[in-house]
């Protein structure tokens, strides 16, 4: 049996969203920005998509900027935000963020508690140090842990500073346009929505000024120069709109399987296994487990017997390097390399669930031996 568990790294592109898409890379194939009826054609794909969208997150279809995934939206809202002021990012951001911050120069790392949560005292005192920009996620790509956005962001505006949001593993089960309310930039990615790869979105309140990122186009309102994607675009647009849609029926399918699957592995190993931000909300489909006798051993066994999961985010699969998301909440640097996730989808069914619970198991139980 072959299970897929590693969902938060992207997710099989949707029916509904390929069927959305496959005219636009067909019949309907024109630059967007062409002035002949073909570039109309298209043109009008990409505004019907991006009003979809605005509709989705609750805002206006001009403060949407379309970009080449989350990695991109994120750089540049890090960068470019409250431009040359002082800023703080979470340190338990996703790389997009942590190094988009070093490139932008000195900075605050916000704290989290030992569960994984950004702390609101950590953003206060950022706050009264002078940061005119905090970036928090709305959850964490490793523990699936909440983040507390709202009350961060009145915090900031409290002081006069922007909260900026990575909200690219939020699309599945928060509720989008309540995050739009709370925050003053949102960075989303198609891919792990059941949409494309290499599309994503930076959603910026009217107001609040963004610097350019791209030069050499006028496209997305001289900012971001670029052919649009269009047949991304469009499949975005649907993916984004169905997620939101079924949030509920989402969570509740994948909250079901991953408790199931984290009592399975409870009831086997007890205290040779513990959550990774268990003392807090966490989303649904996500789970991180430290094993005490884990390690990347675990996980090319895990590939090895059928089951694909990940030791943190896909980007830093590779590295034998802690989880810094497990740093932050004080693991030590060994403890912080035991750690596995595993992210359920809407397509994961309960004997997946089950097999792959038992195959982690029946691995660790012969490694003790
Ligand atoms: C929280 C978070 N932010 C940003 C990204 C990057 O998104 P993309 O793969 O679209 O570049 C990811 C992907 O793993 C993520 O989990």
């Amino acid at each position: 049996m072959n299970v897929y568990l590693d969902y938060a790294a992207t997710s099989p592109i949707r029916e509904e969203v390929l069927k959305k898409m496959l005219p636009c890379l067909r019949e309907e194939f024109g630059n967007p920005d062409s002035l002949h009826a073909c570039g109309r054609r298209a043109a009008y794909l990409v505004t019907e998509a991006r009003d979809k969208i605005a509709a989705v997150l609750g805002v206006r279809a001009r403060e949407i900027y379309f970009t080449s995934g989350g990695t991109e939206a994120d750089n540049w809202a890090v960068r470019s935000l409250a431009a040359g002021a002082p800023f703080a990012v979470s340190s338990i951001e996703h790389a997009a963020v942590i190094e988009a911050a070093k490139m932008r120069g000195e900075h605050a790392l916000l704290p989290v508690d030992g569960a994984g949560r950004a702390t609101l005292a950590g953003a206060e005192e950022a706050l009264e140090g002078g940061a005119k920009l905090l970036a928090l996620m709305a959850v964490n790509n490793e523990t699936g842990v909440v983040q507390p956005v709202e009350a961060v962001y009145r915090a900031a505006h409290e002081r006069g500073a922007l909260l900026f949001c990575d909200g690219v593993q939020a699309g599945r089960s928060c509720n989008l346009k309540a995050l739009t309310k709370c925050c003053d930039a949102l960075s989303l990615s198609a891919h792990k929505l059941g949409g494309p790869k290499g599309t994503g979105l930076l959603w910026v309140r009217s107001g609040v000024k963004l610097a350019p990122l791209i030069a050499g186009g006028e496209q997305e309102r001289a900012l971001r120069g670029g052919t649009l994607n269009t047949a991304g675009i469009v499949g975005m647009a649907e993916a984004l709109f169905l997620a939101q849609k079924e949030r509920e029926e989402f969570s509740a399918h994948t909250r079901r399987l991953r408790d199931l699957f984290e009592a399975h592995i409870l009831a086997a190993l007890g205290g040779e296994a513990r959550i990774d931000g268990a003392e807090a909300e966490r989303a649904p489909n996500l789970l991180h487990i430290t094993f005490a006798r884990g390690g990347e051993w675990l996980l090319s066994a895990l590939d090895l017997h059928g089951v694909c999961c990940s030791g943190g985010a896909a980007c830093s699969a590779h590295a034998a390097r802690p989880s810094h998301v497990l740093l932050a909440m004080g693991r030590s640097e060994e403890a912080a390399k035991r750690g596995v996730r595993f992210s359920f989808g809407g397509e994961t069914t309960e004997k997946e669930a089950v097999f792959a619970a038992e195959t982690a198991v029946g691995l660790l139980r012969a490694r003790e031996e």
